[in-house]
């Protein structure tokens, strides 16, 4: 399998074979994470996080400053499972990667449905985007390698759902509670995907898809889901 792999600033391709490296540390991946990239990738938290200071609290608490916060702590929040309470300890940057990567595998009996973030740059970006919105940001880059090479995310994959302009953002909002096949076999026009996805945050706690991506989400599910279902998954 080929990965790109940055060396110095300087894009190469390097084999990376079973006994190649096909992740960095953490603390590597921190030197360089973009807290930009990672406000696109908390599109995948949105459906039950708010992060800014003060947001509401909706299916999980919110966020502000959880890097370094108590686990479990967020005031006003009375849904945390007995799994989470009991851990103790702070929300490390160590703690939350390893919480995200696999929030099941990591915290047996966690109340949060989120299947996880299988990329591991993708969610050094996240962290340092949790980190920016925060009232005493840590200093992420403690600790790392200065020569470290570092090796690129896999491209994200969308699962059954066809590759077109707007998947990304469907993929993110329109999989935090199931599987994206669940869209997939779904056929609507345009007033069936509003009221779907009104429901979605009606009885099912979504919180709401903010414009541009709410625009971006619906066109996206129009144009490849609508009732002539053209794209409807046979694997
Ligand atoms: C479908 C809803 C849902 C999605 C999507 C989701 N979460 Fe959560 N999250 C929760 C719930 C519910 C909890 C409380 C879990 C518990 O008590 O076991 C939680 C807890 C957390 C906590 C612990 C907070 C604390 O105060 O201890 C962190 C950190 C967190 N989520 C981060 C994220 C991030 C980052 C994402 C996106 C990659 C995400 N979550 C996606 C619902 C969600
Ligand atoms: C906060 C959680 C949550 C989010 C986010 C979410 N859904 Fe759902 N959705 C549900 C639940 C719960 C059900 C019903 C239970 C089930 O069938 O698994 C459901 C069911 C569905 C169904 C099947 C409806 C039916 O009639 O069988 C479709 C289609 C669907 N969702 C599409 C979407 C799309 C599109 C998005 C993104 C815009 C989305 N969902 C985001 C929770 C969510």
């Amino acid at each position: 399998m080929i990965h790109r792999v940055l060396i110095g600033g300087m894009a190469a391709l390097a084999l990376a074979g079973p006994a190649g490296a096909t992740e960095n540390t953490l603390a590597d991946r921190l030197t360089s994470a973009e807290p930009e990239a990672g406000e696109q990738i908390f599109k995948h938290c949105r459906a039950c996080h708010t992060i800014e200071q003060g947001g509401a609290h909706g299916n999980g608490p919110n966020l502000w400053g959880v890097v370094g916060r108590p686990v479990a702590s967020a005031e006003g929040f009375g849904k945390y499972s007995d799994a989470l309470r009991a851990i103790g300890g702070d929300w490390t940057p160590e703690r939350l990667d390893a919480f995200l990567t696999d929030p099941h595998e990591d915290i047996e009996g966690t109340r949060m449905p989120f299947v996880g973030l299988d990329r591991p740059r993708a969610r050094a970006d996240l962290i340092a985007y949790l980190n920016r919105n925060s009232p005493a940001p840590l200093d992420l880059t403690i600790g790392a390698k200065k020569d470290a090479v570092l090796v690129e995310d896999e491209p994200p994959e969308f699962g059954v759902l066809f590759v077109a302009g707007g998947v990304e953002e469907t993929h993110a909002y329109c999989t935090a509670c199931h599987s994206e096949r669940l869209v997939a076999q779904q056929g609507l026009d345009r007033d069936g995907w509003v009221e779907l996805i009104e429901w979605m945050v009606d009885e099912q706690g979504m919180a709401e898809i903010e414009e541009p991506d709410l625009g971006i989400v619906l066109d996206y599910l129009t144009a490849n889901y609508n009732i002539d279902r053209p794209n409807f998954p046979n694997r």
